[in-house]
């Protein structure tokens, strides 16, 4: 019998969206490195749907109907090009490999630009989830030509996550659009988490609050604005009690954070195409500084103030105004990643639906949230905003939070309490809404030292000051 799609790399990722199609009702083909994986997922999962094993890569693809649907679900990078070279050879015209692993988005290009020429479709596909999401119904963002989406999307869109009936599965755009906005999905997961962890830290440190009874105030967010996967799971992580210790399990684990490296290229990429995404950048910086032993040790006995614990009923007000700076720095974090996406759909030319990126985030991903209706909203309108920031719902939503974001900036910093998220996000605010920005004066200095020169405000042209001679202007 042919298998509608294959899975090749049965790790715990492709074993599960292998199980996913099987459970939806298509045939799969399923094949791994070491024939022993595959065996074991027939084995043990079998009963769930109609599974085709195969132990070579041969078999595999004689498994699929044609035109071929290939998944691969390996390790980024090499192992990726591994398989590529191994399957290609082996595949015809109009056949199709999509990779669902966390790819860069360069690599994508390069490899759907290498099999478009052998008449083979590449598609790149972000996934997001985790391994249950995978599973039960993950966050789809498949790149490639539109053609293998018409063959492609909808079987991922059967096993995609569903909001209100809608799958949380749409074709991004050519190429590497697909990675590109899942690289853009985990830089506002960095930035999401950043801004919950110094939420935890000032509402312990400053509130005075123990984890247990943080936990209970992000149970109590996470039923308004803030309702989100990653809120749900803060409550949980913080009510946790460590076996070993009976104590808070987040007082035993290691406070250095480490990443994969998906935030890190969001940032790199925001930098190549110029687009300011500090609240995304201090949320990776903050990981990184976590895990340098050295450098903390050596600044360890560095004065800070002294830090009196708030009274209760400031305590109290305190707490709400935290939750007021998170939502405003999460507005600001996704206002950073649009802006982000639509500079590489603009340099990549992928036209890129930023209404459709909202609605599919709103199921099944890491990030999911409320908070995603009203992005797609915003989009979705006649006319999509500059920024989400200008949008007059979120506009709103930043005048009524903007005093007490600065209270928990300014009491942090008072305090001797880092948050980098929330600062950057609000000097970012800040710089937006500024009439003028001492930019001007930067342009001075670069004119100043190396003749770089700058423009002016009363006329067009670029000019130089002779700062060396009697100081007079001349056009550039
Ligand atoms: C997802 C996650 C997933 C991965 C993170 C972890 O969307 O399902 O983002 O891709 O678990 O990227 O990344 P770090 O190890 O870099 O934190």
């Amino acid at each position: 019998r042919q298998a509608q799609i294959g899975v090749t790399g049965l790790a715990v990722m492709g074993r599960n969206l292998a199980r996913n199609f099987a459970r939806h009702g298509h045939t799969v083909a399923v094949h791994n490195r070491t024939a022993t994986r595959t065996r074991e997922l027939v084995a043990e999962f079998g009963h769930e749907g109609d599974f085709v094993p195969a132990e070579s890569a041969r078999d595999f693809v004689a498994a699929l109907e044609r035109p071929r649907r290939l998944v691969i679900m390996v390790k980024a990078g090499a192992p990726t090009d591994a398989v590529i070279d191994e399957f290609a050879p082996l595949l015809e015209p109009g056949d199709m490999i999509m990779d669902g692993g966390n790819a860069h988005f360069e690599d994508t290009r390069r490899r759907e630009a290498a099999l478009r020429e052998r008449g083979l479709h590449f598609v790149g596909c972000g996934i997001s989830g985790g391994e249950e999401g995978a599973l039960l119904g993950p966050s789809i963002m498949p790149g490639g030509s539109a053609e293998s989406y018409r063959a492609l999307g909808p079987l991922l869109e059967s096993i995609s996550a569903k909001v209100d009936g809608e799958p949380c599965c749409a074709h991004i755009g050519p190429d590497g659009a697909g990675h590109f906005v899942k690289m853009v999905h985990n830089g506002i997961e960095y930035a999401d988490m950043q801004l919950i962890a110094e939420s935890y830290d000032l509402l312990r440190r400053v509130a005075g609050y123990a984890p247990d009874r943080i936990a209970d105030i992000f149970r109590k967010w996470n039923t308004g604005r803030l309702d989100s996967y990653l809120i749900e799971i803060t409550a949980e992580v913080l009510a946790h009690n460590d076996a070993a210790t009976g104590g808070p399990f987040v007082d035993i684990v290691a406070d250095r954070a480490e990443q994969k490296g998906t935030g890190r290229w969001t940032v790199q990429t925001a930098l190549d195409l110029g687009v300011p995404v500090s609240g995304i950048a201090e949320a990776v910086f903050a990981r990184s500084l976590s895990g340098h032993n050295e450098l903390r040790a050596a600044a360890r006995e560095l004065p800070g103030p002294e830090r009196p614990e708030l009274h209760p009923d400031d305590a109290a007000r305190f707490t709400e105004n935290v939750e007021q700076a998170l939502y405003a720095s999460k507005i600001v974090a996704y206002a950073q990643g649009w802006h982000l996406i639509q500079a590489g759909s603009k340099e990549y030319g992928w036209d890129i639906d930023r209404a459709s990126v909202a609605a599919i985030w709103r199921g099944g991903c890491i990030i999911r949230a409320r908070f995603l209706d009203e992005i797609r909203a915003a989009y979705g309108g006649e006319r999509a905003p500059v920024t989400l920031l200008a949008d007059p719902g979120f506009a709103e939503a930043l005048r009524a939070a903007q005093n007490a974001w600065r209270h928990v900036v300014a009491t942090a910093t008072e305090l001797g309490v880092p948050a980098p998220g929330f600062s950057a996000a609000l000097a970012y605010y800040d710089a937006l809404r500024a009439g003028r920005l001492p930019a001007s004066l930067v342009q001075g200095l670069r004119d100043y030292f190396g003749a770089h020169t700058y423009e002016r405000t009363d006329r067009d042209g670029s000019f130089h000051t002779l700062w060396g001679d009697d100081r007079g202007e001349r056009p550039a």
